[in-house]
């Protein structure tokens, strides 16, 4: 049976790092179908919403989904439920994948592109598991009003129950059981409530079901010192939407350029997964033919891994990867000079 990848360009420097995904595609995997659907400020501007209801239905039915990025000051006015992230967003929930994997690596021909000294990053290899489906992204009430003094006032809401977050706690401890056994799971149960029931969840779950597993709690800001000081340190990393945001572009900059980063998002197993590099459209430099297509690249290893179920080309794409980076393939991020295609070209001449 063929498999199908959903393409989901989207806006800036998004269409420009999909269309080397494209290129790799054609070459390691040519029997799976692409298909491509409007996402983000395209689709707003052709069909007046983010994502079509068109695309979500075919976003279900594919095999797995990769989008490139959606965003930017072109819609910056543009009212909140419309706007370019809230496809995004509304396509997690819709997709239910609750659990976003962000790999930070460092390869070791980029150890001298990160902002940290090589000794600090030298062989780094840590897993954000990021809750993707709850808290203050999604809590209700949520809204700006304004009050009697003429005032206005805005909230957002932060909530979890235990289920939401048993079920992210489990991949992370799941992750880890094949990786270097530890879990660091991040949370502010030293001022927030959920904060606290996060430590009370996690806890009680690593008791019952993964006390093999090394289990450590770390409040959020902790954290993020620590990732700067010493990032070896961990192995597994369990957070919450927002803190697992902040936190992953942080670890991103480790590893040389946010460009670097890719993600898997993921839900119960047999459902399709949801693919993306965590860059954003990089307004910026968008148009100008200089992103670095890696983390779309690395997002479709990640696809080939945990979706489509071809680990043997996943790990012939990774040490393409590794052996482009290895000859001194960089684009600007990280300290060249190649345009967005001459790097798709390094990776396709290094996968033969
Ligand atoms: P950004 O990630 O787009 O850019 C931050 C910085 O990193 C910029 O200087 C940019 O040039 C650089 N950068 C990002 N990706 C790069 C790449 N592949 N190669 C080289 N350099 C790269 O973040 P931002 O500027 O804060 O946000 C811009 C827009 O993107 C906003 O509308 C935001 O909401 C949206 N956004 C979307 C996603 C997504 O679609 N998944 C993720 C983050 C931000
Ligand atoms: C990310 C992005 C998104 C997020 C935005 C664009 C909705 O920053 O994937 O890291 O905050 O989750
Ligand atoms: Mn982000």
């Amino acid at each position: 049976m063929t498999q199908t990848l959903l393409l989901l360009p989207g806006d800036g420097i998004g269409p420009e790092v999909t269309a080397q995904v494209r290129r790799v595609a054609a070459a390691l995997t040519p029997d799976l179908t692409l298909d491509e659907r409007d996402f983000g400020g395209v689709s707003y501007d052709r069909h007046g919403v983010p994502i079509t209801d068109e695309a979500v239905t075919t976003a279900l039915a594919s095999d797995a989904v990769l989008m490139g990025a959606v965003g930017g000051p072109k819609w910056a006015g543009v009212e909140r439920g419309k706007r370019p992230e809230m496809g995004l967003l509304g396509l997690r929930k819709a997709m239910d994948v609750y659990a976003n994997l962000r790999p930070a690596l460092c390869f070791d021909a980029l150890a001298d592109a990160s902002s940290l000294k090589r000794e600090l990053v030298a062989g780094l290899d840590i897993m954000f598991v990021r809750e993707l489906t709850g808290g203050v992204y999604f809590g209700q009430p949520r809204g700006i009003e304004t009050l009697p003094d003429g005032q206005r006032r805005g909230f957002d809401t932060q909530v979890y129950t235990t289920s939401e977050i048993e079920r992210v706690s489990r991949v992370a401890f799941e992750l880890a059981r094949g990786r270097r056994n530890k879990v660091h799971s991040l949370e502010k149960s030293n001022v927030m409530e959920s904060g606290l029931l996060w430590r009370e969840v996690v806890t009680d779950l690593h008791r019952r079901e993964y006390a093999d597993v090394q289990l450590e709690h770390m409040l959020a800001d902790n954290a993020a010192m620590q990732l700067v000081r010493q990032p070896t340190q961990f192995d597994v990393l369990l957070t919450d939407n927002l803190f697992g945001d902040v936190l992953s572009d942080a670890a991103a900059q480790l590893t040389g350029s946010l460009g670097m980063l890719p993600s898997a998002a993921l839900g119960e197993a047999g459902r399709p997964g949801l693919y993306e590099p965590i860059h954003g459209s990089a307004p910026d430099i968008a148009g100008q033919g200089v992103a670095n297509p890696l983390a779309a690249i690395l997002s479709f290893e990640m696809a080939l891994r945990w979706s489509l179920d071809r680990p043997a080309e996943a790990d012939r794409l990774f040490a393409a990867v590794e052996a482009a980076l290895a000859v001194g393939a960089r684009t600007r991020d990280i300290g060249g000079t190649l345009s967005t295609v001459e790097m798709g070209d390094a990776v396709l001449s290094a996968l033969g």
